[in-house]
């Protein structure tokens, strides 16, 4: 590839209509461009990193799906506690879609915010034990928005770097700089804050970001670390909270609450779309926080509110993980984790629902995926940019909603055509 073919395309689609292709959707694209987008498209392929998108007929039970014809049983969502498939959060969605109407029209800045998105708020708040909380329609989005709304010229953030990529992409669109620390390094961060402490021409604040529960390969974030670092230099501490909340704490509200460092942490994060199981994300904090981020966060403020009925369903998630049926669905995933590593030998984290099953080149991961879904048994594929080229990866995610005999069975696959997991 040229470098600058980009640029150049690009100008003549703006500026030569005559020299594109007519396409059989009557569009037309620039022959130069087009061809720049086939070449890079046979390079990606070739290097094993293509996507491919499955079609899935339908997800009617909590812990299997339809895909290619036949039923499979589904190692690949985040749904952690099978809430995705429950009929009470059913219930109320269909409810409020009857009484609100589908969409909600609008931006809540621009046409009025509808109630029950005020009465989700509230609870989020009340559940995170935080003085307010803001919804976002994903968690994408509550993470891009983030730090381009509290970080100004003169900041600087640091982040884990296995932090998600809601989180780099919102630092990227931030007025300040932002560097990452080596994965659950507290040396490393240590001397990062020593450094900026020493630093006289620095006289902005310090963000530093991590996870509950790292995505990609399920290990916990230090936040007792971070919060000892906390004594010795000033930052605020931003920890995302996407694949711990829900699934530990009391009342599922997430490693913070479960470390026992809920007060330490000045931002919480998450997202409504795993353990959740329905769908958007969330900043928990104090109410001056939150009333910033509703004049800011331009995810937020720039994009139309989700469905009513997706604000009723989450009032009831959250119901239902404050409750015994919570606490009884926590402890399901915890017997489905042992019985996991019981059988594969394994000794992962305890807690931990994403179990990565390392392969390292990106074919061989692809091809893995294939032949286990062969069983019966489909698990996700995780490739570079998700993860470190050469890092790729089975990601199999553990769910309360999955039976014994499923977990079983998945394991005798695992044994029977790959290696150990970590390997
Ligand atoms: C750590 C983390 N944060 C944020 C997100 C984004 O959440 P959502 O899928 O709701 O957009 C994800 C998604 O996988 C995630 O893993």
């Amino acid at each position: 590839m040229v470098p600058g073919t980009f640029f150049l395309a690009l100008a003549s689609v703006t500026g030569n209509g005559e020299r594109g292709i007519r396409s059989h959707a009557g569009y037309t694209m620039d022959s130069d461009f087009e061809q720049y987008l086939r070449t890079r498209l046979e390079d990606w392929r070739s290097n094993g990193l293509d996507r491919r998108i499955r079609e899935v007929s339908h997800r009617k039970a909590p812990s299997t799906m339809e895909l290619g014809g036949r039923t499979v049983v589904d190692f690949s969502s985040n749904d952690y506690l099978g809430l995705a498939a429950h009929r009470g959060i059913q219930e109320a969605a269909a409810q409020a879609s009857g009484t609100d109407g589908m969409g909600s029209r609008a931006s809540r800045l621009i046409s009025g915010s509808l109630e029950s998105f005020r009465r989700l708020e509230d609870s989020i708040s009340q559940w995170k034990r935080r003085e307010a909380a803001i919804y976002f329609s994903s968690g994408y989005q509550t993470g891009v928005s983030l730090f381009s709304a509290i970080a100004e010229k003169g900041d600087i953030i640091l982040m884990d770097r296995l932090i998600h990529a809601c989180l780099i992409d919102g630092a990227r669109l931030a007025e300040c700089p932002w560097r990452t620390f080596r994965h659950n390094c507290m040396a490393d961060l240590e001397r990062k804050l020593a450094a900026l402490s020493e630093d006289a021409g620095f006289k902005g604040r310090v963000f530093v970001a991590t996870e509950g529960l790292f995505s990609m390969d399920g290990d916990e974030g230090d936040l007792r670390g971070l919060v000892e670092l906390k004594r010795k230099f000033p930052f605020v501490l931003v920890v995302d909270e996407a694949h711990s909340g829900g699934i530990t704490g009391p009342c599922g509200r997430g490693l913070a609450a479960r470390e026992d460092v809920e007060s330490q942490v000045d931002i919480s994060m998450g997202t409504c779309g795993k353990a959740m199981g329905v769908a958007g994300g969330y900043v928990a904090g104090s109410s001056s926080l939150i009333e910033w981020l509703k004049q800011k966060a331009r995810g937020w403020m720039f994009s139309t509110a989700p469905p009513p009925a997706i604000a009723a369903a989450l009032l009831k998630s959250i119901e239902i993980l404050s409750s015994g049926e919570g606490d009884r669905l926590r402890r399901k995933l915890l017997e489905n984790i042992s019985a996991f590593h019981a059988s594969m030998g394994t000794s992962g984290p305890s807690c931990s629902p994403i179990i990565p099953y390392i392969v390292g080149d990106e074919k061989a991961a692809i091809d893995l995926q294939e032949r286990i879904l062969g069983q019966g048994y489909f698990v996700g594929a995780v490739r570079y940019p998700a993860v470190p080229k050469s890092r790729a990866r089975l990601r199999i995610t553990l769910s309360a909603a999955h039976s014994r005999e499923q977990i079983l069975g998945l394991t005798a696959a695992l044994r029977k055509l790959g290696s150990q997991p970590g390997s």
